[in-house]
């Protein structure tokens, strides 16, 4: 977890410049920020809790300074609490060298103890210090080596940018956490992802684990650790900065939530033609997928995990394959049983999260193929697969995923129609489906148009402490999903649950205080989900339901109803989707909270 920024130029660079690109990546951390700067031969260290703009009150006028070299750091507390001083960058003893660092260092308290005893003395808790430290002790003039010597030292994960005041360079190294550099005529920059770079050059290199970039004004040189120069290919990335802004927008979220049809249409593009399913990036497995596939297993946290589900969901139904699914953090310690016959889907929006990258790497150690669906290109778990499926939905800056969520059902929809098409064969009923999801766009734009009713909705419900999802089949996922955004964003506590399963317990919890929110579209279990909803109001619960248009018997069932287009069942997920993101949105903002940035979340969850 954490951003870090870096920026050297040729010409003179202001203290803002390196801040606004840090401000690019407040999304992965914000409990405090800082920057260090060289100037007049001495770092300047400036750091703070709280958000980036506590950190431009602390600047002032330093924000207008002219420099030419500066690392910065947005944070998400692992190791020290959430202090001024835990806050990065960090700086060794003689205040020369100065470190911004994103991961985390396991072996971190025996070279504490080491350092001490050297006779070097610690500002912090943090396990990042002790890399600052490492550095001055192998000093003897040259970043460059003492980087080199210091990272054969460290055990863990690290994304590092660190710079000296005796030299005009900036000296990077990654190992398990991501990083990005680029240059070009008067600057060279690195940052956690392209964000803040786009701003100086759309051609950017994405760093892989053991390699070093050492950053001049207009120049970079790579290494490996063994020190000895090698070559890097940049990429062409076409995002603009705006893509990145609000758009207009009070928050980002809300952005993101209308920005689905485009960005749903962007996923399924060049994928499902005319209810086919053109899924090239697994090209390169389709004979193992024709010859060899008997299970598919699919792993993921969180949102991506609800998409997988969902994804089961339409296998079991449309299949014969096995498929098992697992949330990453389980399956990493659980001997998952997957082998040179199975398929692992992994799906992960920002292709960083660790427990979902090291379920791929035992995956990978079994023999297994893995093909992910992310939304970052060039991010790890993507890269250490055999196929990547990359949604195109532009950058999701809100913490919670809403696009991406859609984006991921859409594509693991047509990418399980080209598995049954390699295998058993398409039918007309799963080519009906992708045909809808090809028309999803054009009905997203009318679900979007609900949002005054789901706003009244939200006014009378935002009172309540408690709310508990219900759905059966394709609507269960949709209620792990609406739980998960309500909770994360608006901090009431909220429930998903089978409906099936509410007569096992849950249902004890119903009263006139715990409100129901129930998804219940006309398709084959309307009938099952009815006596659902007849159980809870006969406890005194009041009902939300999200049915289909024209169903006029909700009124008879539920309290509150929002209707949507009338689909096929396995594409109510995506229809329903905007309008629990959006239920929660107001939720969340009625109760005066930032829905971008929920307290303890980030968007990118590369800690276990
Ligand atoms: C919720 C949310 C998280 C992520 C989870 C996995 O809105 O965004 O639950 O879905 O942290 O993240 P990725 O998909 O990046 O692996």
């Amino acid at each position: 977890m954490c951003g870090i920024v870096g920026l050297v130029g040729k010409k003179e660079v202001k203290v803002k410049d390196i801040v606004n690109g840090l401000q690019k990546l407040e999304y992965r951390g914000y409990d405090s920020a800082g920057i260090a700067f060289s100037q007049n031969n001495h770092i300047e260290l400036i750091k703070t809790t709280g958000k980036i703009a506590n950190l431009r009150k602390e600047l002032n006028r330093e924000i207008e300074n002219d420099i030419s070299i500066g690392i910065a750091h947005t944070r998400w507390a692992t190791h020290g609490g959430v202090t001024d001083l835990n806050a990065h960058p960090h700086t060794d003893c003689t205040g020369k060298i100065a470190l911004v660092h994103n991961g985390i260092i396991e072996n971190f308290q025996e070279l504490r103890k080491e350092l001490i005893e050297k006779g070097h003395k610690f500002k912090s808790e943090t396990d990042t210090e002790v890399i600052a430290h490492l550095v001055e002790e192998y000093y003897e003039g040259n970043l460059f080596e003492a980087v080199l010597k210091t990272i054969k030292r460290l055990e863990g994960a690290y994304a590092i940018g660190v710079i000296h005041t005796d030299e005009k360079r900036i000296v990077s190294v990654r190992k398990g956490s991501p990083l990005v550099v680029a240059y070009n005529e008067d600057y060279a920059v690195l940052a956690s992802d392209i964000t803040p770079i786009i701003k100086y050059t759309k051609d950017v290199y994405f760093m892989n684990d053991n390699e070093m970039a050492v950053l001049e004004p207009g120049k970079i040189e790579f290494y490996n650790i063994n020190g000895e120069k090698i070559e890097k290919k940049s990429v062409h990335i076409d995002w603009d900065e705006q893509a990145a802004e609000k758009g207009g927008y009070d928050h980002f979220m809300l952005k993101e939530i209308n920005e689905q049809p485009e960005a749903l249409k962007a996923a399924i593009t060049g994928r499902i033609k005319n209810g086919e399913p053109v899924i090239s990036e697994i090209n390169n497995i389709e004979e193992f997928i024709k010859n060899n596939l008997k299970k598919i297993f699919i792993v993921a946290c969180g949102t991506s995990y609800h998409a997988g589900l969902t994804f089961k969901y339409f296998m079991n139904r449309y299949s014969k394959i096995d498929v098992d699914i697992e949330v990453a953090s389980e399956f990493r310690y659980m001997n998952p049983h997957v082998d040179e016959n199975t398929l692992v889907v992994a799906i992960s929006q920002s292709g960083e999260t660790i427990d979902t990258l090291e379920g791929i790497r035992i995956a990978k150690e079994k023999g297994a193929k893995v093909i992910t669906i992310s939304n970052v290109y060039g991010s790890t778990i993507p890269r250490e697969s055999h196929g990547a499926i990359y949604m195109n939905t532009g950058p999701e800056i809100g913490v919670a995923a809403t696009k991406t969520y859609t984006a991921q059902i859409a594509i693991l929809y047509a990418l399980g129609a080209k598995i049954i098409e390699l295998t058993e064969g398409l039918n007309e009923e799963i080519r009906g489906i992708l045909k809808g999801i090809e028309k999803m766009p054009e009905i997203y734009k009318e679900v979007l148009k609900l949002n005054e009713k789901i706003k009244e909705l939200a006014r009378e419900y935002v009172k309540y402490q408690h709310m508990m999802y219900i759905g059966r089949g394709f609507g269960y996922p949709t209620a792990l999903e609406g739980a998960l955004k309500l909770k994360e964003i608006s901090y009431i506590h909220a429930a998903g649950y089978q409906a099936g399963e509410l007569k096992h317990g849950p249902i004890a919890l119903l009263d006139e205080q715990f409100p129901v929110f129930a998804i219940i579209p006309k398709d084959s279990l309307y009938e099952k989900m009815k006596s659902n909803l007849m159980e809870s109001r006969a406890r005194n619960a009041n009902i939300i339901a999200i049915t289909t248009k024209g169903n006029e018997e909700i009124k008879q069932l539920a309290n509150e109803y929002i209707m949507v287009p009338e689909t096929h069942e396995a594409l109510y997920p995506l229809v329903m989707a905007p309008v629990i993101q959006l239920f929660s949105y107001n939720v969340a903002v009625l109760r005066k909270l930032d829905p971008d940035k929920p307290r303890n979340l980030a968007k990118s969850v590369t800690v276990e």
